[in-house]
């Protein structure tokens, strides 16, 4: 999704600039752009298309300058297009305005500057922004100016911002979409940006701009205000991802390494947190909150796309194993319905890697409205929502570059098994139950090694289906979901049409898709829905449709049944979705090479969705 880079000090600006948008390249966009400023004029230079495509033409027309902004596209309003690029400028060319997030109410205040006789030239709903700056600007600061601007949109926004009149400032300002401000190591240079990442090569010191803040970053340093224009005390914390995260290390694609971290990102959410005596979990970011979770009578799961199927089977676990009843939502349904919701008994668990998708945080916020406890289980440390839930566990899977997620996912699954121990120790799983959880998880990450030496099978096996035109994904109870994950990873990397299906529910409908040109995935390991299972694989072999079967280590019995088989090592069937999905991640993953396309950067998806 969009990504912000602002840079004052004294290097070329353009290169901090372009350097730090390749940081966010990982993030999705269509097009990108920079302006540097000085006392005379603004340089801008904008192109739809990759960020290698604006480095050429600045490299054929170099932009002088040590203070800019820049910025990668993902469009809203209006097409892909150089006149849509950010960044956008007033009439003059004296204001530059780069945005993230979307103002809803920029119809209206597009007909009012009209009306008052601004040009616009794109058709987006930033440039608004910059018009109504050179209107506040006539008499006031752009400060001022900037205050009286912020309170007439509606909508969401993170915005930096440079002009002619203070051209050694970049002026900065946030609402619901991420800023941070970066301090050079020297209290020399300052850099804005929408992710950590973008400034890592930089600096470690960041602060995190709060909603309806403004900043002001200048030589001498940077000051924060409130929208009533009182200066604000920011605290100073460290980027927690290094340069080697955020790069492949090797691997000829970053959702190829993040499959292959998978070991260790269940061993880093595991670290410290399990007491293999007593069964237990031991989860600090619940401490504060732990007589309230002992009281609680039910629980709400909410989050987007993979992080709530995460919390699909999350729910399985801590209905079967800590007898809370659950119910999972859609963050984008949960907002807009009207959930009945009791402060004194009930609680909502917030999983997004990002921690920034904004129907989950508008979710978060729906529900911190009604008053219940808020759990957050988010990836990204420092994001929104891990700072605003009032407690959480975070999944420690390190940085997630591709955009589609694989070990934030196996990470949530794993954090939701120990959030099952947390809570089912206080209402009543035994302790011997407690141990076997945790033991299994210890070995889970061998289990995984295991799968992940299959990849040169798996890869074959995709070369095979890649050109079928249509797949479907099949499993029950707790890999009804994982069935669902494989066919969101197939299709949206590799475009091919995919659909998952709980398996009992082929019968009702989908079944009569099945000919034999429609592989069918099924999720078959030996669990205590095995048979049922096998008799969904029964119907679906009688309609002669291939089958591809994810099965248990050594179950040869099921080879006759079968077309092709993907083996995962055994373990307890509420942890199986942990294996179950990785041959999926890797069919998906080579499924798209065969298809030729980009595994990483699938087409029209962003990897943060900050955007309703
Ligand atoms: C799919 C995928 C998305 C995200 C979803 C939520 O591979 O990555 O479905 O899971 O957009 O994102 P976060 O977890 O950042 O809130």
């Amino acid at each position: 999704m969009c990504g912000i880079v602002g840079y004052i000090g004294s290097r070329h600006a353009s290169g901090v600039l372009i350097e730090g948008l390749r940081r966010l390249e990982y993030r999705g966009y269509d097009s990108a752009g920079l302006a540097t400023v000085d006392s005379k004029e603004i340089q801008l230079v904008k192109v739809a298309g990759k960020i290698a495509n604006l480095s050429s033409v600045v490299q054929v027309n170099p932009i002088s300058g040590t203070v800019g902004i820049a910025h990668t596209r993902w469009a809203t309003h209006g097409p892909p297009s150089d006149i849509n690029a950010h960044p956008h400028l007033d009439c003059q060319g004296t204001i530059a305005v780069v945005h993230n997030g979307i103002i809803e109410n920029f119809d209206k205040l597009r007909r009012k500057i009209i009306e008052s006789g601004h040009q616009l030239r794109s058709e987006t709903d930033t440039e608004v922004i910059a018009h109504l700056l050179e209107e506040q600007i006539q008499n006031k600061t752009f400060e001022e100016a900037l205050f009286s601007v912020l309170v007439q949109l509606e909508g969401t926004f993170g915005l930096a911002m440079i002009c002619t009149n203070e051209p050694r400032k970049i002026f900065a300002a946030r609402r619901g979409s991420p800023l941070v401000l970066g301090l050079g190591k020297n209290r020399d240079e300052f850099f804005v940006a929408s992710d950590p990442a973008a400034i890592i090569s930089y600096t470690q010191d960041i602060m995190y701009l709060d909603d309806n803040e403004v900043a002001v970053l200048s030589d001498s340093g940077v000051e924060t205000f409130s929208l009533d224009r009182n200066r604000t005390d920011k605290k100073i914390e460290s980027i927690e991802i290094t340069v080697g995260e955020m790069e492949r290390g090797g691997y000829s694609h970053f959702m190829l390494k993040e499959m292959h971290e998978q070991p260790e990102v269940v061993t880093n959410a595991i670290r410290g947190r399990l007491d293999f005596t007593e069964g237990l979990a031991v989860l600090g970011g619940l401490s504060d909150v732990v007589d309230q979770l002992r009281d609680l009578k039910r629980l709400t799961i909410v989050g987007c796309g993979s992080a709530c199927l995460a919390g699909t089977i999350g729910s399985y676990m801590l209905e079967e194993y800590a007898g809370l009843p659950v119910n999972v939502q859609l963050a984008s349904e949960f907002r807009y319905r009207k959930p009945i919701l009791d402060p004194k008994r009930e609680a909502i668990i917030v999983v997004s890697q990002s921690g920034e998708t904004a129907d989950t945080l508008g979710a978060l916020r729906e529900a911190k409205q009604k008053g219940v406890l808020t759990i957050g289980v988010v990836n990204a440390v420092g994001s929104s929502i891990a700072r605003e839930t009032d407690a959480g566990v975070f999944v420690h899977a390190g940085p997630e570059i591709a955009v589609a997620s694989t070990k934030a996912f196996v990470a949530q699954v794993t954090v939701f098994a120990l959030l099952t121990m947390f809570l089912g120790r206080m209402r009543g799983m035994s302790r011997s139950v407690g141990v076997k959880i945790a033991e299994e998880l210890r070995v889970l990450p061998h289990k995984i090694d295991r799968i992940l030496r299959q990849e040169e099978w798996i890869r074959l096996l995709a070369r095979k289906y890649a050109h079928s035109p249509n797949m479907v994904f099949i499993g029950r109870k707790y890999n009804a979901a994982v069935a669902f994950e494989g066919a969101l990873k197939m299709k949206e990397i590799s475009y091919l049409h995919a659909e998952g299906f709980a398996a009992g529910e082929l019968k009702h409908g989908p079944m009569a898709l099945l000919d034999p040109s429609l592989p069918v995935v099924a999720l078959m390991t030996r669990d205590s829905v095995f048979e049922k299972v096998r008799s969904n694989v029964e119907e679906v072999r009688a309609r002669r449709a291939p089958v591809i079967a994810v099965v248990s280590e050594g179950d040869e019995e099921i080879l006759s049944l079968t077309d092709d088989i993907m083996f995962v090592p055994r373990t307890l069937e509420m942890l199986s979705p942990i294996l179950n999905v990785i041959p999926l991640q890797m069919l998906a993953f080579y499924t798209a090479l065969a298809r030729g396309h980009d595994p990483d950067q699938p087409r029209n998806l962003a990897k943060s969705v900050t955007v309703e």
